[in-house]
């Protein structure tokens, strides 16, 4: 059976985590395809809540093996720490598989990060510190280190060799930053996190590709979203990989013709960490109700996200860009009690309307949204979980951004419970 992916359709905390694991039933391999642990998964199981960084969303069922491919960066001190947290609620971690062709996270990944943010002050992008963009500028560079290079120590030490002394020589001299130790980053790397992280290591393309030719279903899982894609997000305020279904492909090793189905994950309304343009940003009161019902805060960094209205002019972006075949709408039942819902249909700029994401990053930030306005439910939606469960005027609202999508609405989330969603279309 050929591939399923799961994308974010905006900038993130669309709810991917909760979906990966509610389709991650039906599939034998789960594999994370890019990003490092800038992402943040809150899955919820019998009551009780997991945060995953790095480990797809598989990982919890015992019949899935999740699989961290090549497209993705790697902490292993994190990874570690992910693995012993699972480990000690009873989760089975064993069958994880990583990629030897993934890139590492180093610590002076982590300080150029800081130091580069420091320096930009004001038009600072708001990463997440992680060290995720210089990790992915080294590997384009091509003196990045990879997870197979932890099985070799000559190699190791060569590549560290060249890198230490480059990034020793930037944090002193452009950013007046002490310079790191060598040795101590060998011992680390080397003597504590290598033993542990050796038995996973893997040639996951292979793995990949076995599974697809016996018949087996799988899942291909992206990290961050759609408008923090490289390429064709809000760029500069962007991540540093492709999550579009196109990195997919890149970050697994198979082709496009192995995807038969793209899954976009949509919260109903939209929220944004960090800086950069947001056509449907409210404020005040509102802002605050969404945040607090929607507990929308970073999952890793704790840091309060930005809420906006739904727009489905980047929605309908998000269908084109990763040819979308249905989408899963996360976080309904935040929305009730809410007299009138709007839905951004367009977006008015110097007198014109335009019914596209503009490409110029200026036109970006000065956009303005139209909305069309719908009235709201007083409804609790939490316990629905059939279509007729739903009041009409939720109903509504689903089949508007539907229609604009030009996409099937396939599920609806109504609470963070694994078993809290409503098949919608299909
Ligand atoms: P970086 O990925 O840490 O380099 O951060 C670049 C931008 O992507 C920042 O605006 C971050 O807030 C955003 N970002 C990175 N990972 C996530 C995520 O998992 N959810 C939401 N935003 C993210």
């Amino acid at each position: 059976m050929p591939a399923t992916v799961v994308v974010g359709t905006q900038w993130g905390d669309e709810g991917k985590g909760k979906l990966t694991d509610l389709l991650a039933k039906d599939m034998r391999l789960v594999v994370r395809y890019q990003g490092g642990h800038n992402a943040g998964h809150t899955i919820v199981v019998d009551g009780e809540s997991f945060a995953l960084q790095l480990i797809p969303s598989g990982v919890l069922y015992s019949h899935t093996v999740p699989v961290i491919g090549n497209g993705v960066v790697v902490d292993p001190a994190v990874l570690l720490a992910e693995c012993d947290m699972l480990e000690s609620r009873g989760v089975d971690t064993s069958r994880l598989v990583v990629s030897g062709n993934a890139h590492l996270i180093m610590p002076y990944h982590y300080e150029i990060d800081r130091a580069t943010e420091r320096a930009l002050g004001k038009n600072k992008l708001g990463t997440t510190k992680r060290g995720i963009g210089p990790a992915y500028a080294d590997k384009a560079a091509r003196i990045g280190l990879r997870v197979q290079d932890l099985l070799d120590e000559k190699i190791f030490l060569e590549k560290l060799d060249v890198a230490v002394r480059e990034k020793n020589a930037v944090l002193a001299k452009v950013y007046n930053r002490l310079a790191l130790d060598r040795d101590e980053i060998a011992d680390l790397y080397l003597h504590q996190l290598a033993p542990r992280i050796s038995p996973m290591i893997g040639d996951t393309v292979s793995l990949v590709h076995e599974a697809l030719e016996a018949g087996e279903n799988l899942m291909l899982e992206g990290a961050q979203a759609t408008f923090l894609d490289l390429d064709h997000g809000t760029y500069p305020f962007v991540t540093s990989s492709n999550p579009t279904a196109g990195g997919a492909c890149v970050g697994t090793g198979i082709g496009p013709r192995d995807i038969s189905r793209v899954v976009g994950i949509s919260k109903a309304y939209v929220t944004r960490v960090g800086s950069g343009p947001f056509p449907t940003e409210v404020d005040g009161e509102l802002a605050d109700l969404l945040v607090d019902r929607g507990r929308e805060y970073g999952t890793n960094t704790g840091r309060r996200r930005r809420p906006g209205w739904m727009d489905v002019v980047m929605l309908r972006q998000a269908a084109r860009l990763n040819s979308l075949s249905e989408i899963a709408l996360t976080k309904l039942d935040v929305l009730s009690e809410l007299e009138t819902v709007k839905v951004c249909v367009g977006y008015r700029v110097d007198g014109e309307r335009l019914s596209r994401v503009p490409y110029h990053q200026s036109v970006q930030h000065r956009v303005e949204p139209i909305y069309e306005e719908l009235p709201g439910w007083q409804d609790d939606l939490s316990g629905a979980t059939t279509l007729e469960d739903l009041p009409k005027a939720a109903r509504n609202y689903v089949e508007c951004i539907e229609s604009h999508a030009g996409v099937p609405v396939s599920y609806v989330g109504v609470g963070p419970g694994r078993e809290q969603y409503v098949r919608f279309s299909q």
